[in-house]
């Protein structure tokens, strides 16, 4: 029998404590979290993403913006909005949807928001203060798949972990978060050879390739646990990395949709609180 690590069930019960402490901040008087996303052009897998994130932030009491710009906005006019979120003391925390136009170096963009208000972890500082196991910022899609193992009392610790794609949203980070964890993990990718024998060798199995159904059953085992990053529409349908036959076949499974979509806006709101209470922890 597998058990299905339901990322809605959970996503909605820590949405319902970052409600909870959002009210009592706003009941003492003081203005609420702040969210504001920055996208750039009109890919419609980016818009839908970010109309979910703005009406979870405002369904939790947050304030929620989007700054939308055109396709063709030059680098320089999108470093001009990050700039003046930076100085602008009611933004908590600053999201730049990716991916970016062509035109656009992400590196730049990325680089320029403030790392205190880089409530995606996405900042080099974010990224160096993870590695060295002192997290700030912690990126919201890894952040969301480790809390959901948690909240499933799977314990990694010593647990052979494979992750599947080296992206610096999802891969490396999930990467990261296992290994400090306690985790034994491997890292593969598009180059990765004998990645069946990897398959066959690992407890916990994590997809973020980008690909769909790229795992198929016949290469899972029943002891493990499979966690499908992968988003994809296809003929109307919504679609992982993982074929749907092979969660049935696994110990513990993500399913999509459900399972780490939603935990990750939900780790999006918790960053955004967090940036919100060390702003005010200075003053
Ligand atoms: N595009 C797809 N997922 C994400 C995400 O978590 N953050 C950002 N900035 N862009 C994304």
């Amino acid at each position: 029998m597998s058990t299905r690590l339901d990322g809605l069930h959970v996503s909605k019960e820590i949405r319902k404590q970052i409600a909870q402490e959002v009210s009592e901040i706003t009941m003492q008087g003081n203005r609420a979290p702040s969210l504001t996303v920055v996208l750039v052009g009109n890919d419609p897998a980016s818009e839908t993403y970010v109309n979910s994130k703005m009406k979870q932030a405002s369904a939790v009491g947050m304030t929620s913006k989007t700054i939308r710009l055109e396709e063709d906005t030059s680098e320089d006019d999108v470093l001009r909005h990050i700039h003046a979120l930076n100085d602008d003391a009611d933004v908590d925390g600053i999201l730049v949807q990716l991916p970016l136009p062509k035109h656009i170096n992400e590196d730049i963009i990325v680089d320029a928001i403030s790392p205190s208000k880089d409530v995606d972890g996405l900042h080099p500082l974010n990224v160096g203060l993870l590695e060295i196991n002192r997290p700030q910022f912690i990126s919201c899609t890894p952040k969301g798949i480790m809390r959901l193992l948690d909240w499933y009392h799977i314990d990694v610790t010593g647990k052979r972990a494979l992750v599947i794609g080296r992206s610096r949203l999802v891969g490396k980070p999930v990467a990261t978060l296992l290994t400090h964890a306690n985790a034994t993990v491997t890292l593969a990718h598009s180059r990765t050879q004998n990645l069946d024998t990897l398959i066959q060798e690992s407890d916990i199995v994590v997809v973020a390739i980008g690909q769909p159904n790229f795992i198929k059953a016949s290469q899972v085992q029943s002891h493990q646990v499979l966690v499908d990053v992968g988003i994809h529409r296809i003929d109307g349908m919504i679609v992982g990395d993982v074929d749907p036959e092979a969660y049935k076949k696994v110990a513990y499974a993500t399913p999509v949709p459900k399972g780490v979509g939603p935990m990750t806006i939900a780790s999006l709101l918790e960053n955004t609180l967090q940036a919100y209470r060390a702003q005010h922890a200075q003053k």
